[in-house]
């Protein structure tokens, strides 16, 4: 296998930010793995990347970068009404998608369109219009980086939450995806068409039978006005979580903003939209030199092109602090910062 060196990011990162990695690999099977775990190489620092959609780099990344190209996708078992496909986690997640509608198979149809890789799809657990992969999810492999073992993990051993899983907590940086598997189904799929503008598209869209396609037509319609394309304009979708307070803490802030919007999540609490806080605090289309806040999506940074990584973490963390400053809530970011 070979490893480049002072191998230049650009390309590998949806920010479109400039970053070298000192040491940098493809692994496209578990005998490369295995290869460069007995190497002298395995000792440097490491990092591991799919698509690079939710990561900046405000720096060089000094170590040694793995980039997953493990594919192959492969029906695991099956029933009558489900079926337990499998995917190697270099596969691109919304070909995936595309491919499971294809065979008709149900449950990721509103993820369509998430940039990156499947292997990462478990990491932030990644959601949208109503559904996250914790819902079709079915087991994971991993390799472990400190040991070489390989192991499983399935639904409850991952502790999947809003955006979050155990491997950004207590399993950081520990294992390499190799494969995720899920559960879809061939019959009786279950249609969520509840969120945002769903519904409203489907009729735009002349949709007179529901099926899975018609679903993820509508949210690539969606996303494709509301998200900008990191092909055209650099960004790693949402940088920010949206934010989780008490109900009695949200009473507060609607005393003193009348307009603070928030969705009943958990038992007490409220989910309030970071975009509107940072849409609020003045954010919205501000540019700053290559950078700025894009101006359909207070909640999306943007790298005009040329744009450094340590100016868009720097932009991010001004925003962090003026809406703190603002509403006393501090925004926890989505995106990895890598520094
Ligand atoms: P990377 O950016 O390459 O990596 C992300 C993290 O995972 C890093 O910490 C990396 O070290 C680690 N990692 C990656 N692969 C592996 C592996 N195989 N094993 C171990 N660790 C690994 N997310 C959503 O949840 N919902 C959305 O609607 C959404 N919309 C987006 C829209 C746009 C335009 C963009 C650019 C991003 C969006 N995202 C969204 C964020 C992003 O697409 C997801 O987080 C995606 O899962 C990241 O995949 P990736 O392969 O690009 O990960
Ligand atoms: N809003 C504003 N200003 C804006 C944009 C939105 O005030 O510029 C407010 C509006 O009140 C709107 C609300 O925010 O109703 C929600 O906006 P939107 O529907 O665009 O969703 P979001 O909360 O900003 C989340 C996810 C997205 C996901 C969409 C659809 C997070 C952090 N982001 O965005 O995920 O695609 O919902 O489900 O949960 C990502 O994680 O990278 C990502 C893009």
């Amino acid at each position: 296998m070979e490893i480049l060196t002072n191998y230049q990011l650009k390309s590998f990162n949806t920010f479109g930010v400039e970053a070298r990695a000192a040491y940098f690999c493809h692994i496209k099977s578990h005998t490369d793995i295995k290869e460069l775990f007995s190497s002298d190489n395995w000792n440097r620092p490491r990092l591991i990347i799919g698509g690079g959609s939710n990561i900046l780099f405000a720096k060089d990344f000094e170590g040694l970068l793995i980039k997953n190209d493990l594919k192959g996708i492969k029906v695991q078992d099956e029933d009558t009404n489900h079926v337990l496909l499998r995917t190697g986690a270099g596969e691109n997640w919304h070909e995936f998608v595309i491919y499971c509608i294809g065979k008709d198979y149900g449950g990721i149809e509103n993820l369509s369109l998430i940039p990156g890789c499947t292997g990462a799809a478990p990491i932030q657990n990644i959601g949208a219009y109503g559904v996250e992969l914790k819902n079709t999810f079915y087991s994971l492999e991993v390799f472990d980086l400190a040991t070489g073992d390989i192991n499983t993990f399935n639904q409850s051993d991952c502790k999947f939450g809003y955006r979050d899983s155990i491997f950004r907590s207590i399993f950081k940086n520990r294992y390499l995806i190799l494969s995720i598997t899920l559960k879809l189904t061939k019959k009786y799929h279950r249609y969520y068409t509840d969120y945002g503008e769903i519904k409203e598209t489907l009729k735009n869209n002349n949709v007179k039978k529901l099926t899975i396609k018609a679903i993820s037509d509508a949210v690539i319609r969606i996303r494709t006005n509301k998200i900008p394309d990191p092909k055209e304009l650099g960004n790693a979708g949402s940088f920010f979580k949206n934010p989780t307070v008490d109900k009695v803490d949200f009473e507060g802030l609607r005393a003193e903003f009348p307009h603070i919007p928030g969705y009943n999540s958990e038992a007490n609490q409220v989910k309030i939209p970071a975009a509107w806080m940072i849409e609020h605090c003045g954010w919205k289309g501000k540019r700053r030199g290559q950078i700025g806040v894009h101006d359909k999506q207070a909640l999306v940074i943007v790298n005009y092109g040329g744009g450094k990584g340590k100016d868009i973490a720097q932009l991010a963390f001004d925003i962090r602090d003026s809406v703190a400053d603002t509403f006393g809530i501090e925004l926890q970011q989505e995106v990895n910062i890598i520094s």
